[in-house]
C-alpha cells in the first residue's frame, strides 16, 4: 500500500516521541511537554458546565460564534492593540489546527518559507504536506533572535525561490527568548521589500516577563497572519481553542480550508472561550507571577549547579546546554537523565538540526516538582562531573 509519500517521511514530534519513551521510568518527574500545571480558572469551567446544561451542544458557525469573534478582537484589542474585526477572526482546533489551516491555505507546492531554528516541532511537517520548502535560518549565534542582516543575507541566497512566508514564534519555544519593539521593527523593512507573509505564532504572548508583547500586526496589518490561542494564557490546552487573525481577502480562503479540515471547534469550548476572553483578561497575568517565580528559582538553581542556559525572557520553557563533558548526543543524554536522575526533558534535536547539544526545560509544573527535580540534577550532575574528571 502506498500511502502519501509526504506523510510518510514525517514523524510524530520528538517531544512526544521522547515523552513516550520515558513515560515507564519509575517515579520520574516530567518537565517535558508544554503544558500548563495550572487548572483551567474556574469561572471558565463553571460556564462550560453551563453551556452542557444549556444544551450548547451543537454545530457552531464555522469561523465559531460571532460572540467569541467579537471577544476575541476586544481582548486582543484591549491587550496588544491590534485591530482585527470580529469578520476577521476564525476560532480553530488550538493554535496547532491555526498552523496548519494558515500554512495549507497560503502554500503552493514548491513555495519556499522561512524559519528561524531552533523552532516549535509544527511547522516543518505542515510545509512538508503542503509540498512546500522549509529555509531554515540558524539563530543559535544571534541569542536564538532573527537579526535583520542575517534576514537579508538568507533572502539573497534564496533569490532564486519562491519566497513566499516567514514563520516568526515569540516568546519562542524552545528557547523562551523574546523580541522586543525595536528588534521587529528592524526585520520590517526587509520583509516589506520581500513582500513576505508573516506568520506570528503568539501563543505565549501574556508570558514575557521583562518587557511588554508587540503584536507583529501591529507592525506589518496588510500581511500579518497571527496565531493565538487560550491553551498557555488561561491554562486550557486540553479544550483546544485557537485563534487565526488577518484581513478578510485572507480569512475568506482560510474559512475553507478550515471547514474541510475540522468544520469549527467544539461548542463548548467555545463558551468557556467567551468567558476567558470576556471576564479572565486577568487570569494570565496572575499565571504569569507564578511562572515568573519558578523561572527565577530554575535558572538560580541552573547557574549553581553549573549549566550553562539561555536567560529565559518569555514562554515557560527553559534551553539548557547539554554539559560539554557528556560523551553522547541531547537524545542520550536525556535518555541518560530520565534513567538515573528520574529527570525527564526535552532533548533539542527535537527542535532541529540547532538545538542539538542543548535541552528544554519546561517549567510549567509545580514549585515542589521544580525543587525535587533540581535536586535530582544536582546529585547526578554532581556524580558524572566527578565520574569523568
Ligand atoms: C509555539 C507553539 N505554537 C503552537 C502550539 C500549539 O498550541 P495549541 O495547544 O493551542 O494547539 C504550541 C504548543 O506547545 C507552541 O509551543
Amino acid at each position: 500500500m502506498t500511502i502519501n509519500q509526504q506523510i510518510q517521511h514525517i514523524q510524530v514530534s520528538g517531544i512526544r516521541r521522547f515523552d513516550e519513551a520515558i513515560s515507564e521510568v519509575p517515579d520520574i518527574i516530567k518537565l517535558t511537554v508544554g503544558e500548563p500545571d495550572l487548572p483551567t480558572p474556574a469561572h471558565i469551567k463553571k460556564v462550560a458546565i453551563q453551556a452542557i446544561r444549556d444544551d450548547w451542544t451543537h454545530y457552531s458557525p464555522l469561523m465559531g460564534f460571532a460572540a467569541l469573534q467579537t471577544a476575541a478582537s476586544n481582548y486582543f484589542q484591549k491587550k496588544y492593540g491590534l485591530t482585527y474585526a470580529p469578520s476577521e477572526i476564525i476560532a480553530t482546533v488550538g493554535a496547532t489546527e491555526a498552523v496548519a489551516t494558515t500554512l495549507m491555505t497560503i502554500l503552493n507546492p514548491g513555495d519556499a518559507v522561512l524559519l528561524p531554528t531552533p523552532a516549535y516541532t509544527s511547522y516543518k511537517p505542515v510545509v512538508s504536506i503542503a509540498n512546500a520548502n522549509l529555509i531554515t535560518i540558524d539563530t543559535t549565534r544571534d541569542g536564538y533572535k532573527l537579526p535583520p542582516a542575517t534576514l537579508q543575507a538568507t533572502l539573497e541566497a534564496h533569490r532564486s525561490e519562491r519566497l513566499k512566508a516567514l514563520i516568526l514564534n515569540y516568546p519562542t519555544n524552545p528557547t523562551g527568548v523574546t523580541y522586543t519593539h525595536a528588534e521587529l521593527a528592524a526585520l520590517l523593512p526587509i520583509i516589506k521589500a520581500a513582500g513576505l507573509f508573516v506568520i506570528s505564532d503568539e501563543i505565549y504572548s501574556e508570558l514575557t516577563y521583562e518587557q511588554p508583547h508587540t503584536a507583529f500586526a501591529t507592525l506589518y496589518p496588510e500581511k500579518t497572519i497571527t496565531i493565538n490561542g487560550l491553551s498557555k494564557s488561561h491554562a486550557m490546552t486540553g479544550w483546544r481553542l485557537g485563534f487565526i487573525m488577518a484581513p478578510t481577502n485572507l480569512i475568506t480562503e482560510m474559512k475553507k480550508t478550515h471547514q474541510y479540515l475540522v468544520t469549527s471547534t467544539s461548542s463548548i469550548s467555545q463558551a468557556a472561550g467567551i468567558e476567558a476572553l470576556t471576564h479572565g483578561f486577568e487570569d494570565g497575568p496572575d499565571m504569569r507571577k507564578i511562572y515568573q517565580q519558578r523561572r527565577d528559582y530554575l535558572v538560580k538553581r541552573l547557574s549553581e549547579i553549573g549549566f550553562n542556559y539561555i536567560y529565559p525572557t518569555g514562554a515557560f520553557y527553559a534551553f539548557v546546554q547539554v554539559p560539554q563533558h557528556f560523551p553522547g548526543n541531547s537524545w542520550q543524554f536525556a535518555t541518560q537523565l530520565a534513567n538515573e536522575a528520574h529527570v525527564a526533558v526535552i532533548p533539542g534535536s527535537a527542535f532541529g538540526e540547532t538545538g542539538e547539544g542543548w535541552f528544554r526545560i519546561s517549567y510549567a509544573a509545580s514549585q515542589a516538582a521544580l525543587r525535587e527535580s533540581m535536586n535530582r540534577l544536582a546529585t547526578w550532575y554532581a556524580a558524572t562531573t566527578t565520574k569523568e574528571d
